[in-house]
């Protein structure tokens, strides 16, 4: 969506992995402290995200919106500015039909969604100083064509604000067996590409709830050629430092959001993070990968199953590797300079997590962990004309 923000993919914080319904303004505060104290600000965790649960459940007399006094007393618009003064932005969570999903799911009270108030909660959010909606289809009911018009409403009425504000969305609820079906680029800044994220490597689902970590990157990676400055997917919030995974799948994890350009959202509780975690999301040669204003999410070079190869082209010329095991023991896996897109004699290597240099004539190659990702930033070489295939989303992803 060029509405002028996510030129790259955001980055920042969410309450809902870790804390559900279970928010108030005292937490958002505490954790915009830490971000600011722990230095996740200036890395680029920007946003700060209010998830569901942050309404009162009934509108008032005049339509608008309200906040849920009891846990947000000072209201929204004083937790905008809280917010801002830190030099981080605001993100808020709403739901397009009548209920947000805890409201449709019972696990909160109330019918407070956007349908037919689109522009008035637009107004609503952009005087509260919100930088960031996220608009959640929580109903199973309804067709790609009613996804369209409904999250199209709301995406001209937040431009009508003039306020920039960043679009998220998630159309999965009704389709959440096939990922998404068409690319949502005209319509949002990001989108989710599954259903709900957990806290484990693998759920053994291809796409249905909820989705380990491998299974989101298996419908993520063919999605590559929709990514792009404005418009990127969102293969969810992530559950690095939330247990359930070891330290090598959490770095995999955070790895492969890196190369996948997505969206770097924490969902652990970044108020107290472990020393793995810490290091984890603050590795600034992954979220410079991240974050390179190309803005191209990884293509897939090979997969034969077990040996993962991804290769993403960065703006000075520049190609990041990463080689991921997704099999149970240690392996050895190889590429070559040529096969990701660069030609040349000699090469660089830089290595993510030790951020070790070496040199090749061609060979890129590590002995990789169980549910490891070795990623080599290479330099040095040219980059070809079209040096990584753009793979096509497979049929089930395609927009009939
Ligand atoms: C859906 C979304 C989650 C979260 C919850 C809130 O499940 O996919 O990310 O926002 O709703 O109820």
């Amino acid at each position: 969506l060029e509405n002028g923000v996510a030129r790259t993919p955001p980055m920042g914080w969410n309450t809902w992995n870790t804390f559900g319904c279970n928010i108030n303004e005292t937490l958002i505060k505490q954790t915009a402290d830490a971000m600011v104290s722990n230095g996740m600000r200036d890395l680029g965790y920007q946003y700060v995200v209010v998830d569901d649960c942050w309404m009162n459940s009934n509108r008032d007399s005049a339509g608008n919106l309200q906040p849920n006094l009891s846990r947000f007393p000072s209201g929204m618009k004083a937790l905008g500015d809280y917010l801002h003064a830190r030099g981080l932005k605001f993100g808020i969570y709403q739901a397009p039909l009548d209920k947000t999903c805890a409201q449709y799911f019972g696990s909160y009270p109330g019918a407070t969604g956007s349908l037919n108030h689109e522009v008035q909660d637009a107004q609503q959010f952009a005087a509260w100083g919100v930088d960031y909606l996220k608009h959640d289809w929580c109903s199973p009911t309804g067709t790609i064509d009613d996804q369209v018009r409904i999250f199209a409403k709301m995406r001209d009425a937040l431009a009508a604000t003039g306020r920039p504000i960043l679009y998220s969305i998630n159309p999965n609820s009704i389709h959440d067996k096939t990922g998404p079906r068409r690319n949502w680029g005209d319509i949002a800044n990001i989108w989710r590409t599954t259903e709900d994220i957990t806290n484990k490597w693998d759920t053994g689902q291809t796409n249905g709830y909820p989705m380990g970590i491998q299974n989101i990157v298996n419908v993520t990676v063919p999605l590559a050629s929709y990514a792009k400055p404005g418009q990127f997917n969102d293969p969810d919030m992530m559950e690095v430092g939330r247990g359930g995974m070891n330290d090598t799948e959490m770095r995999s994890h955070f790895a492969l959001w890196a190369m996948m350009a997505s969206p770097l959202i924490a969902g652990n509780d970044v108020r107290n993070m472990d020393s793995a975690t810490s290091t984890i999301m603050k590795n600034q040669n992954l979220i410079a990968i991240n974050q390179d204003t190309l803005g191209l999410q990884a293509t897939q070079v090979s997969n034969d199953g077990t040996r993962r190869i991804l290769a993403k082209r960065l703006s000075n010329g520049d190609v990041a590797v990463a080689l991921f095991n997704q099999g149970g023991s240690t392996t050895t896996i190889s590429t070559t300079a040529s096969a990701i897109g660069l030609s040349g004699n000699s090469f660089g290597l830089r290595e993510a997590w030790s951020n070790a240099v070496t040199s090749t004539t061609g060979n890129i190659s590590a002995s990789v962990p169980a549910h490891g990702t070795v990623v080599y930033r290479v330099s040095g070489g040219t980059p070809n004309p079209d040096p990584t295939p753009t793979p096509t989303p497979t049929s089930s992803t395609t927009t009939p």
